[in-house]
């Protein structure tokens, strides 16, 4: 084969594989991109389950929102700040993290928690978290145990004042009703009629337990007026 084919082929080839490679290394980033973001999230599992606990029972109290020994516990960048002795943990390296020397009291001027020991399964999973890392979710700060609310919490839904119509809720009307009410209006829809005494029945029990109502209990429900005022207010 002379130097040009040669030369021609080989191009070709090249040019033919372009859309290969274009392909594998695609399938090799989403395969990566999936491996790491469950890598993650596992980690995050762990955190929750494992050592936040951990954290929240035997460290809050003296390294949360105090910071004995100059050291808070409560962030990953507070922990890898340290306290007075520096860094509390180096990510990957249990061995040489002041805050493992201290749980496995293997100093004994420093022992933590003070007179207690954590359980041996504790004490790995701190070790284990460091040597995976130590990952914290998001890098949030944990107001655990303090029993405080943020500025971020506090601005959940929950906390916010209600807002809406309540100014327009007709006297004696409820005010989920005028809200619906206003609603349907805006669609040129309005309520349908009131279900009937045997209709209620039927939707009560089927939601109590499954079945329809038998005739006996229709019947009971027709004539019992205080049976029937109390399911009407539940
Ligand atoms: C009852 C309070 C208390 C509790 C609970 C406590 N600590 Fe401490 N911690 C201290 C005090 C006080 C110091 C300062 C050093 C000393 O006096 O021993 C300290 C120091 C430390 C230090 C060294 C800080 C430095 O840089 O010198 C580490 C690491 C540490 N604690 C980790 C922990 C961990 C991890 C936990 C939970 C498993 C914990 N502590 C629970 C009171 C506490």
């Amino acid at each position: 084969m002379g130097g040009f084919s040669f030369c021609w082929l080989e191009i070709k080839q090249f040019f033919v594989s372009i859309p290969v490679m274009g392909f594998f290394r695609c399938t090799i980033l989403i395969l990566l991109l999936v491996v790491c973001r469950s890598w993650a999230d596992s980690k995050t599992d762990f955190f929750e389950s494992k050592i936040r606990p951990v954290l929240a029972t035997h460290c809050f109290e003296c390294h949360g929102h105090k910071d004995k020994g100059g050291l808070k516990l409560d962030s990953r960048e507070a922990i890898l700040q340290g306290g007075d002795s520096g860094p509390a943990i180096v990510p990957g390296k249990p061995q040489n993290s002041l805050l493992m020397t201290a749980v496995q009291h293997a100093d004994p001027d420093l022992e933590m928690p003070p007179r207690k020991k954590l359980s041996p399964e504790a004490i790995a999973d701190l070790s284990q978290w460091i040597y995976d890392g130590a990952v914290w979710p998001e890098g949030k700060a944990l107001g655990f145990a303090t029993g405080e609310i943020t500025a971020e919490q506090r601005k959940h839904w929950a906390y916010q004042p209600l807002k809406g119509n309540t100014a327009q809720t007709p006297a004696g009307e409820n005010f989920i009703d005028a809200h619906v009410r206003g609603r349907l209006k805006e669609q040129g829809l309005q309520f349908v009629d009131l279900a009937d005494r045997r209709t209620l029945i039927r939707r009560v029990t089927f939601n109590l337990t499954g079945l329809p109502p038998t005739p006996m209990e229709v019947e009971a429900f027709l004539k019992d007026q205080k049976m029937q005022e109390a399911i009407l207010r539940s």
